[in-house]
């Protein structure tokens, strides 16, 4: 039985996602790297610095850690940058009815991110005090598809994994769900991966009962 529902953030509650990806997509084109879409799509769910090596992959020079580093700083300041215009309007479709439809059944709800920017997202788009649990990139040490945000956000909520659902968009995060023995929800671009236990395009098309 679904006693708690698990939301990834970035692709998920909002599209910080397509922030995250204009942000790379700076540093990557400053640094003559070769970045689009596609390559994008394997840094859902990824940490920052995980998220640099895969981009640093097609780089044609090698850097020190502290050049990496530097990359890394810089990229957050331009996404830091682009957040600050982001508000409650940005909250993805079906995500408020979804929430409210889920407290209403008394089912608890948490945010598990790989994003150390979590707090300031949820602050700004007004969300900050709506979930029962928040582990973000700032509470672990390993990040998706390691099952750890996950779980941590069980042990937070009091709740056994079997009985979480996790929501997410990213390949990572849905491989993250399954190691923490959890149910899935994919959306977006995790949408058409095997296996789910529910899947659709945005959350706008899933009701509390096909998840609960
Ligand atoms: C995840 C995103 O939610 O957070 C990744 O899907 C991102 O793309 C990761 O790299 C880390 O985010 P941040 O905000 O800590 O740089
Ligand atoms: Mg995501």
């Amino acid at each position: 039985m679904i006693k708690a529902v698990i939301f990834d953030l970035d692709g998920v509650i909002v599209s910080t996602d397509e922030y995250h990806y204009q942000a790379w997509k700076q540093i990557s084109d400053a640094e003559g790297i070769p970045f689009d879409r596609e390559a994008n799509e394997r840094l859902r769910g990824v940490s920052r610095m995980e998220s640099l090596e895969l981009i640093l992959e097609k780089a044609s020079k090698r850097y020190t850690e502290e050049q990496k580093l530097a990359l890394a700083e810089r990229k957050n300041v331009i996404y830091r940058e682009l957040l600050n215009r982001l508000s409650k309007t940005d909250i993805l479709p079906g995500v408020m009815k979804l929430i409210t439809a889920l407290q209403e059944r008394h089912v608890l709800t948490a945010i598990g991110s790989s994003s150390k920017n979590t707090p300031v997202i949820l602050n700004k788009i007004g969300l900050e005090n709506v979930f029962d649990a928040v582990v973000d990139g700032n509470d672990i040490k390993n990040s998706k598809p390691d099952p750890e945000v996950f779980l941590l956000a069980a042990e937070r909520l009091r709740i056994s994994p079997e009985d979480c659902i996790v929501v997410e968009d990213a390949e990572a995060g849905i491989a993250a769900a399954r190691a923490a023995g959890m149910k899935t929800v994919g959306v977006g671009a995790a949408a058409g991966l095997s296996g789910l236990t529910v899947a659709a395009l945005s959350l706008e098309g899933v009701s509390v009962q096909k998840i609960i």
